[in-house]
């Protein structure tokens, strides 16, 4: 990580619109901005694809050392593969958050996702951005929502991307995934103590978007695009 470096963390369960949210905010301020859910769905699709157990911390965490991960033009390639679409599927997510408990593997991403923070700034999503991995973050917000209001969103998300889905499976597999990710004993998905939370389960993307703009204005930080 460079020094001085600016970074914002949006922190959140899956659905509660923080990769949105965080998408738009890095292209006001012209910064990057690192999905950091994308990294252990690689690991949880490429592990599975390779044969090697969810579970098998050690054999995962030395995988993922050997895949040349980059996000180019909204999507993400591994090695010369577009794995945009393999990695936004619900099967591919639950993967992710199975493997997203494992101490060694955790620590193998640490300073990847730590390298992203560049010049002129980032803005990081994830379960443990504000916590662990940007804990110096200039400004943190934890977007949250409950439980039915996610699963519709994610329901609405995954039919435009023409994924097959039934609402009530989302339910389920959301509730599980908070589950795990927030009674993991690693890196729990938790606000940070600083973190401004913000529950969008009666607002809309562009009101969310309202709150957290104005609290990064007030910040004294610029927004370079409209
Ligand atoms: O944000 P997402 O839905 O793409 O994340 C998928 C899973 O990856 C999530 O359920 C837990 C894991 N994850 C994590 O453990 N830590 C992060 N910083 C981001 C995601």
């Amino acid at each position: 990580m460079q020094k001085n470096v600016p970074v914002i963390t949006i922190d959140g369960p899956g659905g509660s619109g923080k990769g949105t949210i965080a998408h738009r905010l890095a292209r006001r301020l012209g910064w990057h901005c690192l999905d950091s859910g994308v990294l252990y769905r690689i690991v949880g699709v490429l592990g599975m694809r390779q044969g090697i157990a969810l579970d098998d911390d050690a054999a995962l965490a030395a995988f993922v050392s050997t895949l040349n991960i980059r996000f180019e033009a909204e999507h993400v390639w591994v090695n010369s593969e577009d794995m945009e679409q393999a990695v936004r599927s619900e099967e591919a997510g639950a993967a992710a958050s199975a493997v997203g408990s494992l101490t060694g593997l955790r620590a193998a991403l640490l300073q990847r996702q730590r390298d992203f923070a560049q010049m002129p700034g980032l803005v990081a999503d994830g379960r443990d951005m504000g916590t662990v991995v940007f804990p110096t973050a200039l400004l943190k917000f934890y977007l949250t929502a409950n439980a039915n209001e996610r699963a519709k969103r994610r329901y609405k998300q995954l039919i435009n991307k023409e994924h097959s889905v039934s609402l009530p499976a989302i339910l389920a597999d959301i509730r599980a995934r908070d589950d795990r990710d927030m009674n993991r004993v690693i890196a729990p998905l938790c606000p940070a103590e600083n973190a401004q939370i913000i529950d969008s389960t009666y607002m809309s993307v562009e009101e969310v978007f309202m709150a957290v703009e104005s609290k990064v204005q007030a910040y004294g930080l610029d927004f370079v695009f409209a």
